[in-house]
């Protein structure tokens, strides 16, 4: 049975393409899942996707995650910065997680420095724009081979 994986986008991500473009590059949200989905579908992984805006829904989210999936891709924008509720909820999730953003967060504003979630994550990929969830996904596949060997 393949590997299940969730992908999560917080914040005006659903936005993609249309949000500053100089950060965010052109890849709709739709076309970045269409991607993602082809790429699962090569590597042999399930994707499901989620997207909020709304800071305790993507709590509830991560939450339910824990019995449905065996990895996480979280972008979580701007709560990425702030939500000490996300960072609990995925402290709780035991499963491999990769942090992602699009842009390379330390090259810009101070306040962007500081993730309140990495250290309770199992990695990160950031500044590579949308290709860096096709590298998440390869990465988590990679992980779950070896889990397996
Ligand atoms: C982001 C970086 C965050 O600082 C920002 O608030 C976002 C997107 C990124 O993907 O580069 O919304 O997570």
């Amino acid at each position: 049975m393949n590997n299940k994986i969730i992908i999560i986008n917080g914040p005006n991500l659903n936005l993609l393409g249309e949000r500053e473009q100089s950060q965010y590059g052109s890849t709709t949200y739709e076309k970045l899942k269409e991607n993602c989905s082809k790429k699962g579908q090569e590597v042999g992984l399930e994707i499901d996707f989620a997207q909020s805006n709304i800071e305790g829904e993507l709590v509830n989210i991560i939450q339910d995650a824990r019995k449905k999936f065996d990895g996480m891709i979280i972008n979580a924008a701007a709560f990425t910065h702030t939500s000490v509720a996300i960072r609990d909820a995925l402290d709780l999730f035991k499963k491999p997680i990769i942090e992602l953003h699009l842009s390379n967060i330390y090259k810009r504003e101070e306040f962007r420095h500081k993730s309140l979630i990495s250290d309770v994550v199992t990695g990160g990929i950031f500044g590579l724009g949308a290709e860096g969830y096709i590298l998440a996904i390869i990465s988590l596949q990679k992980t779950f081979q070896n889990e397996n060997r």
